[in-house]
């Protein structure tokens, strides 16, 4: 559902705009929002998992015009910080379908989403549970909150993004016994309000047998809470991680067939357990933000080096790097890119794609043909840059943060400000 195209000249136009345009207002390098395939991704997962609560997850991008958006198509948000409810709540989400997340909330925090009568709390340790009881008692509220488990699963994906196997801080365990107990406790303290079960294995997941293993496990502790505890809890939520394409040979996904199959997999457990089906969540960000952005840089230098047996590659230095993009050089990420700016008969020469940061390890794509002609001043895209590049972008060598601007039926409108130097010396008060 992209909008992206070349036009007559060769250049890329998104969302009816194009980029040489909006670089020359804007500026580079900027993230390019193209809303119309952001909404049509959020809607394909709202249609498809129409029995479902669907959560965008805000950690893979957030600001106040995308959480509008989200509630604009029905969907509900996920936050993992307080600075992520902050944005939510300024963009008038109904806090009712606002869930909180996060490993290590503080009491501050968990009375301000007790306050802000935040949908559901996922809980997450023992000391967790303590602290929000004290929260609820002190405040006299009741705050609606799940159980985050740990199903044991190893989901296919990298290490530090995998999340269900044993080894890692996320959840209570369910082989050790911990998200049982868990569960008591939150059902014995007074202010808690027991919802369910939440179970994230991972993220850029393609292989759906993951969650199978990982369903059977939380819905054997579901059935044994309802028979050992007397309780039935009302939801259950089976996260986010659903893969995305990042360069054209990746296996697109298709919500309606990954809904399809969830359901299957969690009605075929609880029919062999005789439990009633709970009301299911999912929690899919990446999926949704990813394809729906690209990153347009203009190229500074090139530069050919020679490799063993007289090979050649082009190293083609851009105007950002891992400041706006760490996912290749921390998870060894592929991203491609296509030149933006003009069309080029020149043959394609091997290249890589670097930034403007002090570190040989700042590449942004590792391996990529480039024309042979291409040459300072060129735009270059990166597509599929939507999720967890703004978000985890930092001011590394003091660069600025690039502006996220959104693209729609030929207007372009910015949703986040490039920052200044001014905006950097603001923190430095010493
Ligand atoms: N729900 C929970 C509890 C999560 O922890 C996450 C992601 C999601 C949902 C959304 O996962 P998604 O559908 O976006 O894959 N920075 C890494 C990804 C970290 C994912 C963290 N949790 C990356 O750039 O690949």
């Amino acid at each position: 559902s992209s909008t992206a195209r070349k036009n007559a000249d060769g250049a890329l136009e998104v969302g009816g705009v194009d980029l040489r345009d909006l670089v020359a207002e804007h500026g580079s390098p900027a993230y390019v929002l193209d809303e119309a395939d952001f909404r049509a991704r959020a809607r394909a997962f709202r249609e498809a998992f129409a029995d479902y609560d669907v959560y965008y997850a805000g950690k893979a991008f957030l600001c106040t015009a995308v959480a509008r958006w989200v509630a604009e198509e029905g969907l509900c948000l996920d936050v993992c910080s307080s600075g992520e409810l902050t944005v939510a709540l300024r963009a008038g989400v109904d806090p009712a379908r606002i869930g909180y997340h996060g490993n290590n909330k503080t009491v501050p925090e968990l009375r301000r989403a007790v306050d802000a009568g935040v949908g559901r709390i996922v809980l997450d340790s023992f000391t967790e549970i303590e602290r929000l009881a004290a929260v609820t008692t002190e405040t006299g509220r009741t705050a609606p909150v799940m159980v985050r488990v740990t199903a044991g699963v190893e989901a296919h994906t990298h290490e530090y993004i995998a999340t269900a196997h044993e080894d890692q801080k996320f959840g209570f365990s369910i082989s050790s016994g911990d998200a049982f107990e868990a569960v008591r406790q939150v059902q014995e303290a007074a202010g808690l309000d027991l919802r369910g079960l939440h179970s994230h294995i991972g993220s850029q997941i393609f292989d759906t047998s993951g969650f199978e293993v990982a369903a059977r496990r939380v819905l054997t502790l579901h059935a044994r809470v309802s028979d050992e505890l007397g309780v039935s809890m009302p939801e259950m939520d089976l996260g986010g991680g659903f893969g995305i394409a990042y360069t054209t040979q990746d296996d697109p996904s298709d919500p309606a067939q990954l809904a399809t199959e969830l359901t299957k997999i969690v009605e075929h457990e609880c029919r062999a357990f005789d439990v009633p089906v709970p009301q299911l969540s999912v929690e899919p960000g990446r999926a949704i933000v990813g394809p729906a952005m690209c990153t347009v840089y203009e190229v500074g230098t090139v530069k050919p080096v020679g490799l063993d047996a007289g090979a050649v590659r082009t190293y083609v230095s851009v105007d950002g790097g891992m400041s706006d993009n760490i996912r290749t050089a921390l998870y060894d990420a592929d991203y491609s890119c296509t030149l933006a700016s003009r069309h080029s008969d020149a043959p394609a020469v091997l290249g890589r794609v670097v930034g403007k940061h002090c570190e040989a390890g700042d590449i942004v794509v590792k391996d990529e043909f480039v024309p042979a002609d291409i040459a300072p001043g060129d735009l270059l895209a990166v597509p599929g840059t939507g999720a967890y590049c703004r978000s985890m972008a930092s001011n590394y060598n003091h660069a600025l943060r690039p502006p996220v601007i959104a693209v729609r039926d030929g207007r372009a409108t910015v949703l986040l400000r490039r920052e200044t130097e001014d905006d950097l010396l603001a923190t430095d008060v010493g």
